[in-house]
């Protein structure tokens, strides 16, 4: 059969100045993902929603490509026409059960609908196009790529195709079967968005924090408010939400003073008050929250937020294996970035295995289209499930690379034969690496390719990083352990625990163990690990040996290698100007060891 190159593309077009937030590319072949890589990375724009030129060039160079090797194109998201259909349904289902009033709403989709147009990158000749709905796009992101043939699929997050909350899906040999959707405007993922605005943060950035915040409150408190926000409704699979649908029709439409920005990322919102002339008065935003939350602190509060999320989430979930008979479980969408909630649903008796997508939030949304597309091409082929080993999937940089930057940055170097050894020696020392190895990480987590690493053993660490990095944080720094020493310091962590290898789920830490590495402890005895085996990063392994020969502590601190709302380092040049602003002691690239003299 004739070479087929997959472009999965999340983005809306370059002649549109419309936005998204996560745009981002996928390459794939028929033996699999070539590349994938979110525009932030390239651009440095935190959650570039632009159309994701950068990433596609990049992704091509990657491949050894060029446009004209791409032969088909996979975009996330369906169509206008059926999502109008879609936004009508919701919006009009959700005034009959709430009497929320949508119109505002469905008349800024009208203006807005025809901005929302896609087209291939410039000069890309594919013959075939294709428009693939979001949620299934998240959930192909989930099935393919995770160790389950036969599997319930959940996806949620804030809404995809501009209506839908998330979905049920079935995978059963390569197949995946759509069995239930739920409405977008009730959405848990947006609950939890409105708590994070009403909190202080940004919200579709900052809800880690909230979730780190929660710990510090109790939950009960303020837990019948929540009951009064958000519902799940057991039969029907699907939530109910007035209050969070009326704040979504009433902040979207376009009358001056009544917007927020709470959708958009600060740069967008920047563009959006400046092009359309709007006065933003963030008093009247979230009026209805207020009132009810105004009389709690803000622990008693996230505290509340993120136990009622994780009730109906968890209800939902029992529900859903209920329904497909499966009960392994695959997860993506925004919601399962939340890693306490991830916890829970593993601790649920009714889930026997877990897998949450390493991009779980809309920059893995590409890969899924590709993944989409590919399955759709080889329909008539028998199935052959291919999980996923790693998510090194972006830009490398050769030796050369790398020692041309170095040579331009008037820093000082020395090349290292036994780099995991000096890496070693330097955590032993107290000191942060800068770690830069091999290919860059596909997702919102630092893996160990563009990390920065420093001993778990310093209680005052937390607070000395996050000075350098200026960084505010409620969660304590998440450790990378030896998989051979996982199960001495992490309860219940199994080997066939797919997730810890991508730090997307927490546990509770041995509770004898807590004291001994008080820098990635939370204050309720988690921690939120990333398992190495030495296969799939032999040098952090051999670092991280090396370092429990010395030390007896097999894992280490691993935060991402970036200042406060940046994006992750991709490239030498990010690298070397992060680390000179103090993010390191001591920066280890390819082979390369820099210190500030
Ligand atoms: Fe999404």
């Amino acid at each position: 059969m004739r070479k087929r190159t997959i472009l999965g593309l999340h983005g809306f077009s370059s002649h549109s100045d419309s936005q998204m937030h996560d745009a981002g590319v996928c390459l794939m072949d028929q033996n699999g993902v070539i590349a994938a890589i979110d525009e932030e990375r390239i651009t440095r724009k935190k959650r570039d929603g632009n159309f994701p030129v950068q990433a596609f060039k990049a992704a091509l160079h990657r491949g050894g490509l060029s446009t004209e090797d791409i032969t088909d194109v996979a975009f996330v998201d369906r169509r206008t026409p059926w999502q109008t259909y879609q936004v009508w349904k919701y919006a009009i289902s959700a005034f009959f059960q709430t009497g929320v009033r949508p119109w505002g709403y469905l008349r800024f989709w009208i203006k807005k609908m025809l901005q929302f147009k896609r087209v291939p990158p410039k000069d890309v000749k594919a013959k075939r196009v294709r428009f693939y709905e979001h949620h299934l796009c998240h959930a192909a992101s989930a099935y393919y790529p995770g160790p389950f043939i036969d599997t319930t699929i959940v996806t949620l997050d804030g809404m995809g195709d501009f209506s839908i909350g998330g979905m049920v899906a079935k995978g059963e040999s390569g197949q995946i079967k759509v069995l239930r959707r739920s409405n977008g405007y009730f959405s848990p993922g947006h609950f939890y968005m409105i708590l994070t605005e009403y909190l202080g943060f940004v919200p579709g950035r900052h809800e880690g924090k909230i979730t780190g915040l929660a710990a510090y409150g109790d939950p009960r408190v303020a837990y019948h408010t929540m009951q009064e926000i958000i519902r799940y409704k057991s039969g029907e699979l699907d939530f109910i939400a007035p209050l969070v649908a009326k704040e979504f029709f009433s902040v979207i439409r376009s009358t001056p003073g009544t917007r927020t920005k709470q959708w958009y990322s600060q740069q967008q919102w920047d563009e959006v008050v400046r092009k359309q002339k709007i006065r933003y008065q963030e008093e009247k935003t979230l009026i209805e929250f207020r009132e009810l939350w105004d009389n709690y602190s803000k622990e008693d509060i996230a505290a509340a937020g993120q136990a009622r999320f994780e009730d109906i989430i968890l209800a939902h979930i029992k529900d859903a294996v209920k329904l497909t008979g499966f009960s392994n479980l695959v997860v993506a969408g925004g919601c399962f970035a939340n890693v306490k909630l991830n916890q829970k649903i593993r601790e649920l008796p009714e889930v026997s295995g877990l897998y949450v997508h390493p991009n779980m939030c809309d920059g893995g949304l590409a890969a899924g289209a590709a993944l989409l597309h590919l399955q759709a091409i080889n329909k008539n082929k028998v199935y052959e499930h291919k999980p996923w080993e790693d998510v090194y999937l972006g830009p490398e940089f050769s030796e050369d690379d790398i020692e041309k930057e170095l040579k331009s940055s008037s820093l000082s170097y020395s090349k290292s034969e036994e780099i995991p050894k000096v890496a070693a020696d330097a955590l032993a020392k107290g000191e942060v690496v800068a770690w830069f190895q091999g290919s860059m990480e596909y997702g919102p987590r630092a893996l160990g390719h563009r990390s920065l690493l420093a001993a778990a053993t310093d209680a005052n660490l937390p607070d000395r990083l996050n000075r350098k990095l200026g960084r505010t944080e409620f969660m304590p720094f998440a450790p990378i352990v030896l998989i051979e020493h996982a199960h001495e310091w992490f309860e219940d962590w199994a080997f066939d625990h797919v997730s810890s290898r991508y730090m997307t789920v927490t546990y509770d830490v041995v509770r004898d163990r807590r004291e001994e590495i008080p820098a990635v402890v939370h204050v309720d005895g988690t921690a939120r690990p990333q398992v190495l085996e030495r296969g799939i990063n032999p040098l952090l392994h051999d670092a991280l040996s090396h370092y429990y020969t010395r030390t007896g502590i097999p894992l280490v601190v691993n935060t991402s290698f970036n200042m406060h709302e940046e994006p992750i380092v991709c490239s030498p040049f990010d690298a070397i100007r992060t680390f000179k602003n103090g993010a390191a002691d001591v920066l280890i690239i390819g082979p390369f060891i820099v210190r500030i003299t």
